[in-house]
C-alpha cells in the first residue's frame, strides 16, 4: 500500500482554526483564494459559520453519562462518530500526498470519506487505506453529471469495483459560482494537477451567434431529474444528493428513490446569499421525515457545531475546508489531528450538555429561538 510521509505538527495547534493560519503561510496566493474563497460577497460562506455560533445551547446537568459514546448509524452501518470528510477537488494542490494523505487520516480516525470525482489521486489508491481498516468510516464517491452515458457507465463500474459504498451526486453547481476572490488572485489549476479519474473533458458545444455560453453551451449537458433516475437505474450503490436546499426538492428526491441528502450550499462557493445550512436543515428534516439519512456541511469548526447539527436533525456532518488546512499544514498527520480535535470537542460538548449518546441531541438541547433561526437574523 502506498503510504504518505509523516510530518510534524505545527506548533501551538489546539483547534481547527489554528490549522488555517498554518496553511495560509504554506500555500500560494491563488491556491489560497481557490480554497478559502467563496462566491460573490461571501455572504453565505460567512453566514454558515455565524449561524452555528448564533445557536445557544441549553445544557442538562447531573445526568448519568457513564458508558456514553458518539456512535451513529447511517445507511445500515454503525459509525464510531458522525464526522465525514467532504469531497474537495484537486487535493494535491495543497500537499503532494493529496487525497492519499486524507484517506490515511480518515481511516486512522475512523472517519468517513467522500472522494471528489475531481480527485488528483487514483480512486483505487485512495480506497486502499480506508478498506484495509475495519474501523474506518464509510467510503463514498462524489460525482458531477457528465453528458456521456458510456463514460458514466465506466465511471460507476470503476467506483463500485474499487469498493466505494455510495454515490453522492452534487446538484448545486452545474456551473461555477462567481468566484471574485479566485478571479482577483488570477487562480488557475496548474498543469501538473489533474482530475486523474475523469480522463479528458468533452468538447464544449458549438454556439451560434447570439447564444448564451451558459444556457446553450453548458445547461443542455447539466443533470436534471432525468439523470438522477438514470444514475439510480445504473448503479446498485445507494445514491445521495448533495446541495438540495428546498423541501419540495427533498421530497421529490426521496419519492424518486434517492437514499439520502446532504444539506449543503457548497461552502458558500456557488450561489451567494443562499441561507446558512443550520437554517436549511430543520425544514428539510421535517420534509423527509425521521428515517431518511440527512447530512449537513458548511461552517462546521467545533464539536459544539456538530452537536447542534445533530440536534437540528442531521445524522452526521461533513468537514470541509478545515481538513484541507490541516492537510496543507502537516499532511496525513495534520488531517488526523484535526479529526481527533473535533472528535474530542464533540465528546466534551456531549458530556457538558448531558448527552450520553447522540440520540440525546434533540431540539430540546437548543436555547430559545434557535429553531426560528433565519437568514436575515444572521450577521456575517
Ligand atoms: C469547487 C468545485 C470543484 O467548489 O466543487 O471548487
Amino acid at each position: 500500500m502506498t503510504t504518505p510521509r509523516i510530518e510534524s505538527l505545527p506548533d501551538g495547534v489546539v483547534n481547527l482554526a489554528d490549522f488555517e493560519a498554518a496553511a495560509q503561510s504554506r500555500l500560494d496566493e491563488g491556491v489560497w483564494a481557490y480554497l478559502n474563497g467563496g462566491a460573490g460577497d461571501e455572504i453565505t460562506r460567512q453566514a454558515n459559520r455565524a449561524a452555528w455560533d448564533a445557536i445557544g445551547l441549553l445544557p442538562r446537568v447531573l445526568r448519568d453519562l457513564a458508558g456514553g459514546h458518539t456512535r451513529v448509524s447511517l445507511l445500515g452501518r454503525t459509525l464510531r462518530h458522525p464526522i465525514l470528510l467532504a469531497p474537495i477537488a484537486y487535493q494535491r494542490l495543497f500537499h503532494d500526498d493529496g487525497e492519499l494523505a486524507t484517506a490515511h487520516a480518515a481511516a486512522a480516525q475512523e472517519a468517513g470519506l467522500i472522494l471528489s470525482a475531481q480527485a488528483s489521486v487514483d480512486l483505487r489508491t485512495v480506497a486502499e487505506p480506508m478498506l484495509a481498516d475495519p474501523a474506518a468510516g464509510p467510503l463514498w464517491f462524489q460525482l458531477y453529471w457528465r453528458d456521456d452515458h458510456d463514460f458514466m457507465r465506466d465511471l460507476l463500474q470503476r467506483v463500485q469495483a474499487a469498493g466505494y459504498q455510495a454515490l453522492v451526486l452534487t446538484v448545486d453547481a452545474p456551473v461555477h459560482g462567481a468566484r471574485d476572490r479566485e478571479r482577483r488572485a488570477g487562480y488557475q489549476l496548474p498543469p501538473h494537477i489533474r482530475a486523474v479519474n475523469l480522463g479528458g473533458q468533452k468538447k464544449p458545444l458549438d454556439l451560434q451567434p447570439g447564444q448564451s455560453a451558459l444556457f446553450d453551451g453548458l445547461m443542455p449537458r447539466a443533470a436534471t431529474w432525468r439523470e438522477v433516475d438514470w444514475l439510480r437505474a445504473h448503479s446498485p450503490l445507494p445514491l445521495l444528493l448533495k446541495g438540495v436546499t428546498h423541501p419540495d426538492d427533498a421530497r421529490d428526491a426521496i419519492a424518486r428513490g434517492v437514499d439520502g441528502l446532504i444539506v449543503s450550499n457548497h461552502g458558500g462557493r456557488t450561489l451567494d446569499t443562499v441561507a446558512p445550512t443550520a437554517a436549511l436543515l430543520p425544514p428539510l428534516r421535517a420534509a423527509v421525515g425521521p428515517q431518511v439519512p440527512l447530512l449537513v456541511d458548511g461552517g462546521i469548526r467545533r464539536g459544539t457545531d456538530v452537536l447542534k447539527a445533530i440536534a437540528l436533525g442531521a445524522d452526521a456532518v461533513l468537514l470541509g475546508r478545515p481538513y484541507v488546512h490541516a492537510l496543507a499544514a502537516a499532511g496525513a498527520l495534520g488531517v488526523a489531528q484535526a479529526l481527533r480535535l473535533l472528535r474530542d470537542e464533540l465528546e466534551i460538548a456531549m458530556a457538558l450538555s448531558g448527552c450520553k449518546t447522540l440520540a440525546d441531541a434533540t431540539p430540546a438541547l437548543l436555547g430559545p429561538g434557535a429553531l426560528a433561526l433565519s437568514f436575515p437574523l444572521v450577521s456575517p
